[in-house]
């Protein structure tokens, strides 16, 4: 069984798919982890994010081993994510991993930004977890506070606004709901409602 998890920044997609696989007993994946890697190893070589062969290279001999690094899970690498994940030759790269792994059996769960229509179009369960851009960028500002990052809630609005044009806006494997995805909106809902709502589809659409 593959699921597929799809949405924008600070939906709570990484959560919640991290709770269904355990939920179902299946690995997971957080593919925004591999674009987020390959910005930081073009970054440390020196080039620029938008040097579409320095990204490539940097995609071919990205090391799976250094997913686990703390450093990408700031703002900052999730900015730097988006800027290689919009060339065409990077999402490429990528490909053949994600889809490797979302083919291993008895399944898994991928989350990201274009599970559903590019990498596994053919997952027996799509989800789009969304939430206003005015919620996401609240839960946003309180995770990046608990870190000790000093921003203020105005520039985690704007920045969250300029990451979903960016990601929405891409020409290749853009941010969307794929046709048969299932809609969750968040908004209203704390994680645990968000879990319960996501398996309950899950199950209907898997008939059990
Ligand atoms: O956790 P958050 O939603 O902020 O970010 P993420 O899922 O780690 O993704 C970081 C960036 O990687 C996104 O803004 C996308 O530009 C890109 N990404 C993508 O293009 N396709 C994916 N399947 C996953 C992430």
């Amino acid at each position: 069984m593959i699921i597929a998890i799809d949405g924008p920044a600070a939906s709570g997609k990484g959560t919640l798919a991290k709770r269904i696989a355990d939920h179902f007993g299946l690995p997971c994946l957080d593919t925004g982890l591999l674009y987020r890697a390959v910005a930081r190893d073009v970054a440390r070589r020196g080039f620029r994010l938008e040097d579409r062969w320095a990204a490539l290279a940097a995609a071919r001999g990205l090391d799976l081993d250094t997913l686990g690094d703390p450093a990408l899970r700031g703002a900052a690498a999730g900015e730097a994510a988006s800027i290689v994940a919009k060339l065409p030759e990077v999402r490429a790269a990528l490909l053949d991993y994600q889809r490797a792994f979302a083919n291993q059996r008895p399944g898994a769960v991928l989350d990201g930004r274009d599970i559903g229509t590019a990498v596994c179009p053919e997952a027996d369960v799509k989800i789009y977890v969304t939430a206003t851009p005015e919620e996401r960028a609240r839960r946003r500002f309180v995770e990046l506070t608990a870190r000790g990052e000093a921003v203020t809630y105005e520039f985690v609005l704007s920045v969250i606004k300029d990451r979903d044009a960016r990601d929405a806006g891409r020409p290749d494997a853009p941010m969307r709901q794929a046709d048969d995805a299932i809609l969750l909106d968040t908004t209203t809902l704390d994680i645990e409602a968000a879990f319960d709502s996501a398996v309950g589809s899950i199950k209907r659409k898997i008939g059990q």
